[in-house]
């Protein structure tokens, strides 16, 4: 569900004509609805409410500071990967008690910097890190907060790439071996044992997987409870899929009925991380047509925006829906691939379309591609970085201004 929509066969972001946007501030461009983020995070909380549940956001899901503020005024806590992550949520006046923070390969300074910040918990991914963070925090003078983030070894059903609970997985802490790390995790100082925490993967259309790894943390959670380990905190993680094509993902609500039996009954406190389900369909990409290319085996449509802008294409094979902007003159459809200007076979937005004659200028929006679009964009091709708009109803703003040929270079020294 989003408010990207078609008016009199011209595209709309909510009441907002995206012609108009791409006229105003170019080519290639992320355009996202705001209403259709805040309604995906009010839906996640509703399938929640009947638990004390707190929703921290995907912060690497998309980090421009003016999503995440929203995010903030909508009462949403932060999950955060980096002490970039962490800079930035601090920046936009994030309450640090609303901060989870993941990630196998925190450095010295980052776990320093989110010490100093009295974030909520570390999420724990391997003894050796335990170890770093118990000292560090001694050091600081200082308890940490943490949970251990528990690698159930199940399989997500999804990308291998974002496949991240199984055992052979770099995540987490091996289930088997968790019970004793928690034991030494009580003996240590400065640690102060607060969560479990789970993250099996991303795109996850079905809920089995959820309910596979949710029962094995609830036996897990059971055994700490016999050891007389006290926790506050139950962290499922992220990872509810999106349609992006012709999926039929579980909604939040089917979603949290499934999973609530397994874990309603500990009285703990609920913590979920979802990116994608929140601003996935809350962005398009809009790109303008340079060339038409007639090939001896297939048709390209050459546009100005490329794999620097929107990688998962050409990272995993994703499939993104291209529509154009204007319906209007629409001629019969014929297949081709849409493709960027980078000079690699892998740049590509879509292969095999149905799209209608499209001239030179002409519009089309990638759609979906609010999570993980412009937060894994590049300056590959020396390609200075897209803008990106917000839309709220018929009003909109400049949330990052595309970047210049200067900014390519303003941090080397020749
Ligand atoms: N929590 C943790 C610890 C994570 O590592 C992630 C995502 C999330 C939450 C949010 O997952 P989500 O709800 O968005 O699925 N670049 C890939 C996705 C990588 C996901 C990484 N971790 C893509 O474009 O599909």
């Amino acid at each position: 569900m989003d408010y990207f929509n078609y008016k009199r066969k011209v595209l709309f972001a909510e009441d907002t004509g995206i012609g108009a946007l791409a006229e105003k501030y170019g080519t290639p461009l992320y355009v996202y609805s705001k209403r259709t983020f805040v309604e995906h995070y009010h839906k996640i909380c509703a399938a929640f409410s009947d638990l004390d549940t707190l929703v921290c956001y995907s912060v690497k899901a998309n980090s421009n500071g003016a999503i995440l503020k929203e995010m903030r005024a909508q009462g949403s806590g932060f999950d955060i990967v980096s002490g970039g992550e962490l800079f930035r949520v601090l920046e936009i006046g994030a309450d640090p008690k609303k901060i989870v923070y993941a990630g196998v390969g925190k450095t010295s300074e980052e776990i320093k910097y989110a010490l100093k910040s009295n974030i909520l918990m570390f999420n724990i991914e391997s003894v050796e890190e335990l170890k770093a963070i118990n000292r560090i925090a001694g050091a600081a003078g200082k308890k940490a907060d943490v949970a251990l983030r528990i690698n159930p070894d199940v399989d997500a059903l999804t990308h291998h790439y974002v496949n991240t609970g199984k055992k052979e997985s770099k995540f987490g802490i091996d289930i088997n071996f968790a019970l004793g790390i928690y034991k030494s995790a009580k003996k240590m100082k400065n640690i102060n044992i607060k969560g479990v925490d789970m993250h099996i993967g991303s795109q996850i259309t079905t809920p089995i997987p959820y309910l596979n790894a949710v029962g094995k943390i609830a036996q897990f959670v059971s055994g700490l409870n016999r050891e007389g380990i006290k926790i506050e905190y139950l962290n499922i993680g992220g990872g509810l899929g999106i349609i992006y094509n012709e999926e039929k993902p579980a909604t939040a609500e089917v979603f949290a009925k499934a999973v609530k039996p397994y874990i309603a009954g500990f009285g703990l406190k609920i913590i979920l991380e979802p990116g994608r389900f929140i601003i996935g369909n809350a962005g398009i990409l809009v790109t303008k047509v340079i060339y038409n290319k007639k090939g001896r085996s297939k048709n390209f449509v050459i546009v100005d925006a490329g794999m620097n802008d929107l990688i998962r294409p050409a990272l995993y094979g994703s499939f993104h829906k291209i529509i154009p902007e204007n319906f209007k003159s629409a001629a019969k459809l014929s297949p081709c691939d849409v493709v960027g200007p980078i000079c690699e076979s892998a740049d590509f937005l879509g292969k095999d379309r149905m799209l209608p004659e499209l001239a030179s200028g002409a519009l089309l929006a990638v759609r979906s591609t609010g999570a993980y679009g412009m937060s894994m964009a590049s300056n590959y091709n020396s390609r200075p970085r897209a803008a990106e708009v917000m839309v709220d109803g018929s009003k909109h703003r400049l949330i990052r201004e595309r970047e210049t040929y200067e900014d390519l270079v303003a941090k080397e020294k020749f």
